[in-house]
C-alpha cells in the first residue's frame, strides 16, 4: 500500500503538535510525535540509571518497546506496556532529553520506529528533522517558525504562573533554538522543499487553513 507522509518540523513552541494532530484527524491519518519517542527513551534510561555519556548498546535498546496511539483526539504513549503519556512531560525527562536526543544510536532507534510505522500507515509526524533526515521523500513538508517573544508569551500563558517571567522564557527559547539548530546530528533546519509558515501573528485555525490549502493545491 502506498502511504502518504506529512512532515511538520519547526522551532520549539510554534504549535507543531497541535497542527499535526488536527491534520491527522482531518485526513484520517495516523499521528506520530517524534519528540515523545526521545522522551520515552530518556525516561527508560533515567529509570534504569543509564547515563547519557555511556554508549547505549543494542542490547539495552532492544529492551525498549514504545507504542504511540492517537484515537478520538487523545494521544497516548506506552513504554513496555506502561502508559507514560504524562510522565514523559515531567521535569526530570524535560531537562535530560536533549542530551539523550543527541546520541546517534538513539536517533537511529527513533528513525527505525518512524520508518516502520510508515510502512503500513499514512502519517503526520512532527519533530525537528522529519523532512530533512527521517522522511526526506515526504509528500508534504511544513516548517513552522515564530518570533521568540511571541512564543515566550504563549508559553507563559500555558504555564499560568506569574512567578515565571516572560523574559526568562524568551531567553530559554532563544537558547533552545540555538542548541537545536547548531547541534552536529540532525540539526533543526528547514528542508529546501518545505513550506515555511511564520505563525507569529496567526491563530491556530489560520495556520491550519494555510497547511490544508497547501496540501489541497499541490
Ligand atoms: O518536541 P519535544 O520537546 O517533545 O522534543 C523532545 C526533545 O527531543 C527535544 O530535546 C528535541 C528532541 N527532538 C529531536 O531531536 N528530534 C526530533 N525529531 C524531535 C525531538
Amino acid at each position: 500500500m502506498d502511504t502518504v507522509i506529512i512532515a511538520i518540523d519547526g522551532q520549539a513552541s510554534t504549535g507543531k503538535s497541535t497542527q499535526a494532530k488536527k491534520l491527522a484527524e482531518n485526513l484520517r491519518y495516523d499521528y506520530r510525535d517524534s519528540g515523545a519517542y526521545y522522551r520515552a527513551i530518556t525516561l527508560y534510561l533515567l529509570d534504569n540509571d543509564i547515563k547519557f555519556d555511556l554508549n547505549i548498546s543494542d542490547k539495552i535498546l532492544d529492551k525498549i518497546n514504545i507504542k504511540q496511539t492517537y484515537q478520538e483526539g487523545q494521544f497516548s504513549i506506552y513504554l513496555n506496556d506502561d502508559d507514560v503519556t504524562d510522565k514523559i512531560r515531567g521535569h526530570k525527562v524535560s531537562i535530560n532529553v536533549s542530551n539523550y536526543a543527541k546520541k546517534p544510536e538513539i536517533r537511529k532507534f527513533v528513525f527505525n520506529q518512524l520508518r516502520k510505522s510508515s510502512e503500513s500507515n499514512s502519517l503526520v509526524v512532527d519533530g525537528r528533522d522529519i523532512g530533512t533526515v527521517v522522511f526526506p521523500y515526504a509528500d508534504f513538508k511544513f516548517f513552522l517558525v515564530a518570533e521568540p517573544k511571541i512564543r515566550a508569551e504563549r508559553r507563559h500563558k500555558q504555564i499560568n504562573d506569574d512567578s515565571v517571567k516572560v523574559d526568562i522564557i524568551e531567553e530559554e527559547i532563544k537558547q533552545r533554538d540555538k542548541t537545536d539548530s547548531t547541534r552536529e546530528i540532525a540539526p533543526l533546519k528547514k528542508a529546501v522543499d518545505a513550506f515555511k509558515i511564520d505563525v507569529s501573528t496567526l491563530t491556530i485555525d489560520e495556520v491550519f487553513n494555510k497547511i490544508l490549502q497547501k496540501i489541497k493545491s499541490d
